[in-house]
């Protein structure tokens, strides 16, 4: 199985400003690196060795002077080919730009990471449960305490997933008996359903398409895989995940 890694680090980083005013948010310093180090050396050490990186936002030119097309992690190194994402529009948007580029680099698979999540370590299995997947779509899911902030899945005792459908930042309560977690930003997904999948997909409210639509679109052809998780991990793109990402405290979890 050829597995591509993506990564996306498109948008302009609003919520950062104005440290984003003119630098790119993956730039920003998360503990002593650019903060797009930290997806890449996750990619890395799950053992992906080419990845597409897809760009937008300002100083884009920059991120490709620091990363350049081989880049070691240190736990790693990765090919890197970028692409260049137009406005927003959503994580599926992103992915649809990358998409010719993928099938030119003939992925059966790619792992995709959001470029401001920000994982210490790979979670343990990660790797053995991604290679035991098969054809399923391979999610990351877990309990924090403002889930509702993020993608969710509802999930009930014993981890079991209930049966309904992933919602981005919920407004309603969980159904009973079950809580609410989030929906990290780390997805396998299979290349063979996923062009007719990003075709399906609508805008939501936020006038975005919606990650969460693809992974439902999966579940509901019965081939989403949830992984609960206790992983340490942070959505580095807002002011309080940012100043997160760089606390030491963070960083001695993992
Ligand atoms: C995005 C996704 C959301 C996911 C989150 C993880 O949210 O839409 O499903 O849980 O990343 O970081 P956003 O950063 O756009 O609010």
């Amino acid at each position: 199985m050829i597995e591509i890694g993506v990564v996306l680090a498109g948008g302009t980083g609003s919520r950062l400003l104005p440290l984003t005013k003119r630098l790119n948010k993956h730039l920003l310093p998360v503990n002593g690196q650019p903060m797009l180090h930290w997806p890449l050396r996750t990619l890395a050490m799950l053992g992906v060795t080419r990845a597409v990186v897809v760009l937008g936002g300002q100083s884009c030119g920059e991120v490709i002077e620091h990363f350049g097309t081989r880049y070691d992690t240190g736990d790693g190194s990765l090919d890197l080919v970028y692409v260049h994402q137009d406005g927003a529009g959503g994580i599926p948007a992103a992915l649809q730009c990358a998409f010719p580029t993928l099938e030119a680099m003939h992925a059966d698979r790619v792992v995709v990471i959001l470029g401001d999540n920000v994982f210490p370590a790979v979670p343990r299995h990660l790797r053995g449960e991604l290679d035991g997947a098969d054809d399923n779509a391979v999610v990351l899911a877990k309990y924090v305490p403002d889930a509702a902030s993020y993608g969710c899945v509802a999930i009930g005792p014993n981890e079991t997933t209930i049966g309904m459908e992933l919602v981005e930042k919920p407004i309603v309560p969980p159904p009973a008996g079950a809580a609410w977690a989030a929906v990290l930003g780390f997805y396998a997904l299979p290349m063979f359903h996923l062009r007719g999948v990003l075709r399906s997909l609508v805008p939501s409210a936020r006038r975005e398409l919606e990650i969460v639509d693809v992974l439902d679109a999966y579940r509901r052809k019965g081939m989403l895989t949830v992984l609960p998780t206790t992983a340490t991990w942070i959505d580095a793109g807002d002011p309080p995940g940012y100043r997160e990402a760089n606390d030491t405290a963070f960083w001695s979890r993992s």
